[in-house]
């Protein structure tokens, strides 16, 4: 398998403001993430809200600069040749508006990245527009359409379209079908894996929803703020979640069959402030195996049972 994104130590932190009589805090949105992901696979980022996985996507997408680490997109240091790598890796954001021009017609939006990247003509690059429009189950009618005349499922797959047109190595998509309607969703995942079939692209797929992931991703990565706590093959962290706080998101999701083994942990208490972070291990205020130990030393990623999981108690929780 050739891996199409190597991300090591991937660091974001933000600088706020916290007023005049005080010096600026940092956020530490992106903490040292890595992983690797091959072609035609799909990691799936998961956690709470205000884990960093949006920071991730933007790290990755070379939209915003990573403060430390590295990055390498098809062998290459994506931090060095930002400019000659920008087409392979696209994004799909939630709301498809982000990424559509409302004064455009999709026609037009679809063949940008051929205008910037390939040397076709006119009329190749219309004939590409429409075989991709087709692609994403629309009609070639719609290319002379503007963004509002579609459904959100419809400019959804504009989006993906359009993230496509390029050929990209690499697809990130921050929650993309968490606006859509439950009906519409699954057509829309569906979408994206026939696409992968096809293109073999690899997706990094962020998602609160643990059923969709499942269905959907290789490899899971869960995040518990700006840290990757446990990450491995999906089926066996579902099967045996090491983490006690993939162990609750997993339990706090109704539609997956709740394991007889094992008792369910629910997810107690707030997340707690980014910008004041608990020592140890992040997890500890919330965490039912808490020790000593776990107050006073951050424990490491390690590999263990097939994955890497980052708990000084991870054989007890086994
Ligand atoms: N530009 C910024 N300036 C300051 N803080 C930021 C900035 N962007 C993100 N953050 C903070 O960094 C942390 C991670 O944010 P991020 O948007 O990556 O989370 P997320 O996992 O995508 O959350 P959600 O599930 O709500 O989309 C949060 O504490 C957030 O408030
Ligand atoms: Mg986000």
């Amino acid at each position: 398998m050739s891996i199409v994104l190597r991300a090591r130590e991937l660091t974001r932190h933000y600088p706020v403001s916290r007023g005049l009589l005080h010096r600026p805090a940092l956020v530490r949105a992106l903490n040292g993430v890595s992983f690797d992901l091959a072609a035609g696979r799909t990691l799936a980022v998961v956690g709470e809200s205000g884990c960093g996985k949006s920071t991730l996507a933007r790290a990755l997408t070379l939209i915003e600069k990573p403060d430390a680490g590295s990055l390498e997109i098809a062998g290459r240091n994506a931090l060095v040749h930002d400019r000659e790598l920008r087409r392979d890796v696209q994004m799909v954001f939630q709301n498809p508006y982000a990424s559509l021009n409302p004064r455009q017609k999709i026609l037009d939006q679809l063949a940008e990245p051929l205008r910037n990247f390939t040397s076709l003509s006119r009329a190749e690059r219309r004939e590409r527009v429409l075989a991709m429009l087709e692609r994403v189950g629309l009609r070639p009618e719609h290319a002379w359409r503007y963004p509002h005349m579609f459904s959100g499922g419809q400019r959804q797959r504009i989006a993906i379209a359009r993230a496509m047109m390029p050929n990209p190595r690499v697809l990130v998509a921050d929650e993309p079908t968490s606006a859509l309607d439950v009906s519409i969703q699954a057509q829309v995942l569906n979408l994206f894996q026939d696409l992968q079939a096809e293109y073999a692209t690899a997706y990094v797929f962020i998602s609160h929803n643990l059923a969709v992931v499942r269905h959907l991703a290789h490899e899971v990565l869960v995040m518990y703020l700006g840290r990757a706590v446990e990450s491995g093959p999906t089926e066996r962290l579902y099967a045996r979640p090491l983490h006690p706080y993939t162990r609750s998101l997993l339990a706090a999701t109704p539609s997956l069959p709740p394991d007889p083994q094992r008792q369910r942990i629910p997810l107690v208490g707030e997340l707690p402030d980014p910008l004041n972070p608990p020592a140890g291990c992040a997890f500890h205020t919330r965490c039912p195996y808490a020790t000593e130990r776990c107050r006073a030393e951050r424990p490491e990623l390690r590999e263990l049972d097939g994955r890497q999981v980052a708990c000084h108690h991870a054989e007890l929780l086994g």
